[in-house]
């Protein structure tokens, strides 16, 4: 298996951002610095450069790249806003830095940024699904909005969610890469299914993690779960204990989270079964993204999405195990 080291056009990607977020305010150019101090893992300019190997490489796949990043970043400022979360990235979230009104323009600014950016793109009708996206986006966290504090929430209106605030980004990253690099159009299909599974996968890990080390007053956890969003790991353990977590739910609501309540959730997790749940889960569109992979040729990028995925599974569930044992 030979996978590729991106670390050099990452690189590339970067300068593009800096440049396209620069400002001639200067409130809003302080913002921006903090923004792009917090660099998170790349995933998705990653799997726009992966995918372009598809086609041939050329500026307008380090374009994709770079507004897919944007993009991802004007949504993280925004929702940390709707969150009330006081950290990003490791860093304390704009919005608890600059306030919220700040943090809402400064979304505003990276959106715009896309748009200016994307107006370079030879051809842009042809990708119109990429800002349709962006629709989808708020779709899927209304659909989230729509749940809160909704102790039936069901599986199936949680993955449609997670398929408009989560994949639709992985979705249209592998999509834009591919077609930008005029990569054959089976191929450009099989990556677009590649990343909508694995971005489901992605959310699914992501909300296993959440909830597998305890709350600590430094480090914030079952955030979501404290606003009233139940992700799958708690919708399969309602399924069994809906009394007994809707008891902590009151309690979190009047008194806050704490150690207690967290290893008290944990349990209630652990004891339903639901873990083994969202691990079958896991494995479901593992194995759907790994079926759209096999349709392309064996070149390093095929290998590194591979190893990604692998990556992906392994150490949630690793961690996870590790976690919750008793
Ligand atoms: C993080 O989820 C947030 C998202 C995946 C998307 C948020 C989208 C919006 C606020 C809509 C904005 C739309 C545009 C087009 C900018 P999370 O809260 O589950 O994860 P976290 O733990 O990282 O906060
Ligand atoms: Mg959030």
């Amino acid at each position: 298996m030979a996978t590729m080291d991106l670390s050099k056009e990452l690189e590339l990607v970067n300068q593009r951002i800096t440049t396209s977020l620069a400002s001639e305010d200067a409130r809003m150019q302080e913002i921006m610095d903090w923004v792009l101090l917090g660099r998170g893992k790349q995933l998705r300019p990653q799997m726009v450069l992966l995918s372009g190997q598809f086609g041939k490489m050329n500026d307008e796949v380090y374009l994709f790249a770079s507004i897919i990043e944007i993009l991802h970043m004007a949504s993280l400022v925004h929702d940390d806003v709707i969150d009330n979360s006081t950290t990003r990235r490791g860093l304390e979230s704009v919005q608890s830095k600059f306030g919220a009104s700040m943090a809402v323009y400064a979304g505003d600014f990276m959106l715009a940024c896309v748009i200016d950016d994307a107006l370079d793109v030879i051809g842009l009708r042809n990708y119109k699904f990429f800002f349709r996206a962006m629709k989808k986006l708020v779709y899927g966290e209304l659909g989230q909005v729509a749940r809160v504090h909704d102790l039936d929430v069901t599986v199936e209106q949680y993955l449609a969610n997670i398929e408009g605030k989560t994949s639709s980004l992985f979705e249209i990253a592998c999509r834009s890469g591919a077609k930008a690099a005029h990569a054959p159009a089976k191929y450009e299909d099989a990556l677009a299914d590649f990343g909508k599974n694995y971005g489901m996968l992605f959310q699914i890990c992501d909300d296993i993690l959440d909830f597998s080390k305890l709350y600590m007053s430094d480090k914030p956890r079952m955030l979501d779960f404290v606003n009233g969003i139940y992700s799958l790991p708690l919708i399969y353990a309602l399924q069994e204990h809906k009394e007994q977590i809707r008891q902590i739910q009151d309690d979190c609501d009047h008194y806050g989270m704490n150690t207690e309540r967290s290893t008290a959730l944990k349990e209630l997790i652990r004891a339903s079964g639901s873990l083994e749940k969202c691990e079958e889960k896991s494995r479901f569109y593992y194995r759907e993204a790994m079926t759209a992979l096999a349709k392309l040729p064996r070149i390093p990028a095929r290998d590194t999405l591979e190893e990604m995925t692998d990556q992906l599974l392994s150490t949630t569930l690793s961690s996870s195990a590790a976690n919750f044992a008793v």
